[in-house]
C-alpha cells in the first residue's frame, strides 16, 4: 500500500490559502495518482499547541472534517480520520523526541516566529510540534506529502529523522518525499500581502474564511490592498499585493502569470478584482452547497469512524514493529 498524507490544523475555520494550497490540490492529486491511497486526518493534537477554547475546537474540527468532503475529495480512495482518536499518533510522536535533538527543534521557524509574536507562554508542546509532525507522517510510512510551503521545514526535519532512525535502528521508515504547487503554495494576507493568510490572524479582514457570507468574500477582495501604478503585473518584491491576487487567479483559472497580464493590460485593478471576486466566489460557493450537506449528515461521522478503523489498523502494526526494533518488547 502507498499513501499519500497530509492534516491540517483545527485553528479556526479554514481560508481560502487552505483551500488553494491544500485543500483543492489534494482533490488534484487523487484524480491524478489513483494508485495510492490518500490519509487525509484533522489534526486536532496539533491545535492545542496553543491554547484553543473547548467548545470551539469541537467546533473547527468538525468543520475541518466537512470542508475536506466538501472540497470533492474521493470517497473511494480516502481515509478521512481525526488524529487523537488515533492514539499511535502521540506514542510514535514521544519516540520521534528521542530522535529529534533540541538544536534541530530550535531552528525551525515556525516555532522561532510564534516565539516572538506570543507575548505570553509558548508551550513546551509548541516547540516539539514537528516531532509529532513527524511522526504523523512516518506512522504510515507514506510516500508523498502535500504542503504548503511553510510546512517544507518541517518536511526536512522529518526525512533527517526517519534517516536517523533507519541508521540507528536498521530500515524503518520510508522517507517521505514533499509536493508543493508551483502556485499557490503561499497565499497571503490581503491586507498585509507579506504576511501569509492564516486562519488564527488578529485582522480578518485580510483573510477570507470558507465558510463566510459571499457578498462579505466579494468586499475583502475590492477592499485588498494593491499599490499605485495600477498596473497588472507579477513583481512580488515591489507588488507583493497585485501578485498575491494574481496567485489566486491563477489557481483557480490555471492561467500563467503572462496571460493574465496580456488579458488586464489595458484595465485598472478595478476590474481585474472584480472579476477575481467573481471566480473566487463561484469556487467558494460550490464548496459551501457541499458544506451545508456534510456538516449536517450522520454520514460525516459514519466515514470519520470508518477512517479511525482502518488508519489505526495501519498504525498500531506499524507501531508493534517500532517498539520491536527498538527493543522495547519484552
Ligand atoms: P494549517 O492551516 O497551518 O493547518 O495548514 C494546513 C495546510 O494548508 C498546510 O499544508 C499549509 O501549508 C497549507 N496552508 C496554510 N495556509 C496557507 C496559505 N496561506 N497559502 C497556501 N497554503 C497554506
Ligand atoms: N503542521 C501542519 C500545519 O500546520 C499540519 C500537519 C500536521 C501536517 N501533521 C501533518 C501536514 C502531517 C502534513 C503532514 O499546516
Amino acid at each position: 500500500m502507498k499513501f499519500v498524507l497530509s492534516g491540517v490544523k483545527p485553528t479556526g475555520i479554514p481560508t481560502l490559502g487552505n483551500y488553494l494550497g491544500a485543500l483543492k490540490n489534494f482533490v488534484r492529486l487523487q484524480n491524478s495518482m489513483k494508485d495510492y491511497e490518500f490519509l487525509i486526518f484533522v489534526a486536532d493534537l496539533h491545535a492545542i499547541t496553543t491554547y484553543q477554547k473547548p467548545e470551539e475546537l469541537k467546533e473547527h474540527i468538525r468543520t475541518v472534517a466537512a470542508l475536506y468532503l466538501a472540497c470533492g475529495l474521493d470517497l473511494d480512495n480516502l481515509t478521512l480520520f481525526i488524529q487523537s482518536e488515533v492514539h499511535e499518533h502521540v506514542e510514535l510522536g514521544y519516540v520521534m523526541q528521542s530522535v529529534a535533538y533540541m538544536g534541530e527543534l530550535e531552528r525551525m521557524t515556525q516555532y522561532k516566529d510564534k516565539m516572538q509574536k506570543q507575548v505570553q507562554g509558548v508551550t513546551s508542546a509548541l516547540f516539539t510540534y514537528p516531532a509529532l509532525m513527524a511522526a504523523d507522517i512516518l506512522l504510515y510510512n507514506a510516500t508523498y506529502v502535500p504542503v504548503g510551503d511553510d510546512q517544507v521545514q518541517h518536511l526536512e526535519l522529518t526525512r533527517d529523522l526517519a534517516t536517523r532512525f533507519n541508521s540507528r535502528y536498521g530500515e524503518t521508515f520510508v522517507v517521505p518525499q514533499v509536493l508543493v504547487q508551483k502556485t499557490a503554495s503561499r497565499i497571503m494576507d490581503l491586507q498585509n500581502p507579506t504576511r501569509k493568510m492564516d486562519k488564527s490572524a488578529e485582522n480578518p479582514k485580510g483573510c477570507i474564511f470558507l465558510t463566510e457570507p459571499l457578498d462579505q468574500i466579494r468586499k475583502k477582495i475590492k477592499a485588498a490592498v494593491t499599490d499605485n501604478d495600477g498596473i497588472v503585473r507579477y513583481d512580488v518584491e515591489n507588488k507583493p499585493g497585485i501578485s498575491n491576487l494574481m496567485s489566486i487567479y491563477a489557481s483557480i483559472t490555471e492561467m500563467t502569470f503572462q496571460q493574465i497580464e496580456e488579458k488586464y493590460h489595458e484595465c485598472g485593478y478595478g476590474i481585474f478584482k472584480s472579476d477575481l471576486a467573481e471566480l473566487v466566489v463561484t469556487e467558494i460557493d460550490k464548496v459551501q452547497k457541499e458544506y451545508d450537506y456534510w456538516i449536517n449528515s450522520s454520514e460525516l461521522d459514519q466515514i470519520l469512524n470508518e477512517g479511525k478503523a482502518r488508519a489505526s489498523m495501519f498504525a498500531r502494526s506499524n507501531m508493534r514493529k517500532i517498539y520491536e526494533k527498538m527493543g522495547l518488547k519484552r
